[in-house]
């Protein structure tokens, strides 16, 4: 039987797996959920152990990070002079909250209208779990595998990754391979293959303001600063109202795409009316009009605010001048800029337009550095046409305005083309509630990864 075939017969089994790995709450962010973290990567280990992958191994991190989730290894290297792919995904996912949102629990992976839902099901669990059903699927129509594989699976992409990009650093004879897949990305449209060759990096910081030693009555308001108020001016100045980022010099750094890359965004089948209402479901798009929409999401910073803290919150009201502020928000940073270089340039910011009276602390909670990828490559080339092959559409290529922060690292450190193979949609509400996958995308997802592994095992491998 063909390795398709297999897949094709096993569809059910396939997704019955991925169900049950979706109901582990592995959210690495949550000290509440470590055991569940540890959960996740061990069943992911069992299963490539039963799978007949080799060395399987928890390798635990010793990063900076705080939390400290472990990676799950596995190699099988015996096709002799054929290539080695290193397969990188992530267990962990974001917090589910708001949970009153969702339609069906995030925890309890349900079906509806051709879509798998649950946290995790699209980011990335039933991602990565096409590339273990993928080698499932040749180890059963060959007996072997006709090329070599690794597998390097993270818990703590969500929160930076500090403890892979520390690994993958310090080991690279461990990890050496032809070129790596991840499937951590979206398709551009729904049946359309695409091939993601840019991911923007990222600072996320916190930022607090002191105002005073302790809360007070706000009948001193007119001579007590605040640090609600100044908070909320440091924040509003950092873009201006066209949505420009005001920060000296964090512009000049920017790599702006060449004019074929430009030209093949042009061409992209797109309705901004349609992107506005269905993945924003805002009343408009913003941003800085200088630049179009796929520059604006693609290949230029952004600052966000992701939340604030302090003050009162109850129900009611309250007269009081809190005594502390606290944001959280990032920053996106566009190919050729640095995350040293812009925390540098973002606090000095901070401090520089920061109220008088009042004391600011600036924070960087986690990085990734931003990546391109070179198209000029076999791998890619292959990538590209299995797809083409399976969808039966031509292979666009796009980048993405998100952050892998391993990606950079497989280029700096193991000099692999990464070949990002995404199968999620843009309205898979990722990080939000009612998270889904398209079960179409899934079994095809497993298909093209199938097809695109059996074209490059006969190829020679160049390490
Ligand atoms: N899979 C996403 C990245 C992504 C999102 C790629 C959308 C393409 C389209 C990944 O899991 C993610 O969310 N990464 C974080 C990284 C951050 C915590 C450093 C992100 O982009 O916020
Ligand atoms: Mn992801
Ligand atoms: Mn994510």
């Amino acid at each position: 039987m063909s390795a398709i075939a297999f897949a094709r017969q096993n569809q059910q089994r396939f997704l019955d797996e991925l169900k049950a790995l979706l109901r582990i709450p592995s959210i690495s962010t949550d000290p509440a959920h470590r055991a569940d973290v540890r959960q996740a990567a061990t069943t992911l280990a069992a299963e490539l152990q039963r799978i007949g992958m080799e060395n399987v191994q928890l390798i635990e991190t010793t990063g900076t990070s705080p939390t400290g989730h472990p990676l799950v290894y596995a190699d099988w290297l015996h096709a002799e002079g054929a290539p080695t792919v290193l397969f990188y995904g992530h267990y962990d996912v974001q917090p589910p909250e708001p949970l009153d949102e969702w339609i069906t629990p995030p925890f309890e992976p349900t079906e509806r209208d051709g879509n798998l839902y649950a946290r995790g099901a699209v980011d990335d669990k039933g991602q990565m779990f096409m590339h273990i059903k993928a080698v499932e699927s040749l180890f059963a129509a060959h007996g072997r595998l006709p090329l070599n594989v690794r597998f390097l699976i993270e818990g703590e992409e969500e929160v930076g990754g500090e403890g892979i990009a520390h690994y993958v650093a310090s080991h690279p004879a461990n990890l050496q391979a032809d070129f790596a897949v991840v499937s951590d990305t979206h398709m551009f449209a729904p049946g359309l293959p695409t091939l993601c060759i840019g991911l923007r990096g990222m600072i996320y910081t916190e930022i607090e303001v002191r105002s005073a030693r302790a809360d007070l009555h706000s009948g001193y308001g007119g001579a007590a600063p605040n640090s609600f108020n100044a908070l909320a001016h440091i924040l509003s100045r950092i873009k201006d109202e066209s949505g420009k980022i005001q920060i000296p010099g964090i512009l000049d750094a920017v790599l702006a795409p060449d004019a074929a890359e430009l030209d093949s965004w042009r061409s992209l089948p797109f309705d901004e009316q349609e992107f506005r209402e269905s993945v924003l479901g805002s009343q408009a798009i913003v941003g800085d009009s200088r630049f179009t929409l796929f520059e604006r999401l693609w290949a230029q910073p952004t600052f966000d605010v992701h939340g604030i803290r302090g003050g009162f919150i109850g129900e009611g009201a309250k007269t009081v001048i809190p005594a502390k502020a606290t944001a959280k928000a990032s920053m996106r940073l566009a190919p050729n800029m640095t995350a040293t270089d812009t925390f540098r340039r973002f606090s000095e910011f901070v401090q520089q337009v920061c109220p008088a009276g009042v004391a600011v602390e600036v924070r960087l909670i986690h990085s990734a550095e931003p990546s391109l990828i070179a198209i000029d490559n076999p791998w890619i080339r292959a990538a590209a046409a299995s797809m083409t092959e399976v969808w039966g559409r031509e292979t666009v290529f796009v980048r993405s305005g998100g952050s892998i922060p391993i990606v950079g690292d497989l280029q700096r450190h193991l000099h692999l083309p990464c070949i990002m193979m995404g199968f999620g949609l843009p309205d898979d509400n990722l990080h939000a509630p009612n998270e889904k996958f398209c079960l179409q995308n899934f079994h095809l997802g497993i298909e093209s990864i199938l097809r695109f592994l059996e074209s490059v095992a006969s190829r020679k491998s160049a390490s």
